[in-house]
């Protein structure tokens, strides 16, 4: 079983969590806790898959074999119940190039498409970037969680959007959508035409009592293109290998040009191995891993509770990611930062990175050692303690 307690100095490998701190941070000495990767050692089956294929001594241009697709429908299969064709698929480098491509080739300068904040930064600039008009149905939070605001989600389809973006499950707010409401989306979307771009990279990721519903496996007669990846799920991030999979093929015509257009290559020698690897052989890492966040979680849950209450951890239904509520503590988002960063020593990513709803909120990467955890929220307990000191 995979020792998920022990320590790797990731400093050596070029990780951005590890080696971009100066840059982000300001500073280099801050326990990183914030970019979505793991600092946990991949499933063996990967490791050994990788080295087994550095072992041959060329690394020319390559191709996506059948087997690869295979390993992934049958994970598709077994853990989502969702039979996906292999034509349905269209390999892409990430899930961010992904949408950027299904936005292009779907809609056209100056369209309006829908965007749930607080969310992923780059579901922000998605559309930005590509010229379209954002419409922000922020969620609210309702019942101690975040909920979707489907009356505003409806005037905003009823605006004429073309697109939807939906983050499932929610990073940052680690909301596992309801199939009852992935049901009332699917049908504004019916009657309003809206096609759906659905970001499920973080599926596998889901704590006991909760059940992530791959949205196209609800319905045949609203647009989805869903996006996934094994990358979060099995710690492969950096290989950049991710799937749209869409039942139409005119949609899939369109992105597969974008992607032409583009000049891109989809993968490379290592990205495939590792990809189909972790689809095959890592059902029982991952088991393993969601138990040791599941008791992270908790215990960082009765931390907070026991001794820096002032703060609320919004519970992650899926996602590694908990999502801090500090706006009792009644400071400003730059000196939320810089209390997080220069007193406690720890480097989170803003709530408001997510978007102004995001305002007074931390978002915190539990994906490490469960002792890295314990003594960072400790650490931040004790710069609280000299703050209310003085
Ligand atoms: C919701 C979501 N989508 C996409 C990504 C990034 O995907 P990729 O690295 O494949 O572009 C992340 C990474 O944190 C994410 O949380």
């Amino acid at each position: 079983m995979t020792n998920f307690d022990q320590i790797i100095d990731r400093t050596t490998s070029d990780s951005v969590k590890y080696d971009a701190r100066k840059a982000v941070f300001g500073r280099e000495d801050v326990t990183p806790l914030w970019v979505a990767d793991m600092d946990f050692p991949v499933p063996d089956a990967v490791s050994k898959a990788l080295i087994e294929r550095a072992k041959h001594p060329v690394f020319g241009y390559t191709l996506h074999s059948d087997s690869m697709f295979e390993a992934m429908q049958d994970w598709f299969l077994k853990r989502h119940n969702w039979v996906i064709a292999q034509k349905e698929i269209i390999m892409c480098p990430g899930v961010v190039p992904s949408m950027h491509a299904a936005i292009l080739a779907l809609s056209e300068p100056g369209d309006k498409v829908i965007v749930q904040p607080p969310v992923y930064p780059p579901f922000f600039s998605a559309v930005t970037e590509t010229k379209r008009e954002l419409l922000l149905n922020p969620l609210v939070i309702k019942d101690k969680q975040y909920q979707i605001d489907f009356d505003h989600l409806e005037q905003c389809a009823a605006q004429g959007a073309k697109l939807l973006l939906l983050c499932s499950p929610h990073n940052p707010v680690g909301r596992v959508w309801l199939n009852e409401e992935l049901e009332k989306l699917l049908d504004i979307a019916r009657r309003y035409d809206l096609i759906i771009i659905s970001d499920e990279i973080h599926a596998d990721l889901v704590f006991p009592h909760y059940q992530h519903t791959a949205l196209a496996t609800l319905t045949d007669d609203v647009s989805i293109v869903s996006v996934v990846s094994p990358s979060k799920t099995f710690n492969i991030a950096g290989l950049g290998l991710s799937c749209l999979v869409s039942k139409n093929i005119e949609h899939r015509k369109a992105i597969k040009k974008v992607f032409e257009e583009w000049h891109m290559s989809a993968c490379n020698p290592f990205s495939i191995v590792a990809f189909e690897a972790a689809y095959r052989n890592g059902a029982d890492w991952l088991d393993d891993l969601m138990e040791y966040l599941a008791q992270t979680k908790l215990d960082v849950e009765a931390f907070f509770e026991k001794n820096l209450p002032a703060i609320k951890v919004f519970e992650a239904q899926g996602t590694y990611l908990l999502w801090l509520d500090c706006r009792s503590l009644n400071m400003t988002d730059s000196e939320l930062k810089s209390f997080f960063i220069d007193k406690a020593k720890l480097g989170l990513n803003t709530g408001l990175s997510f978007g102004e709803s995001g305002s007074g909120f931390m978002r915190l990467n539990i994906a490490a050692p469960r002792v890295v955890i314990m003594k960072a929220l400790n650490d931040l307990k004790l710069a609280f303690d000299k703050r209310t000191s003085v």
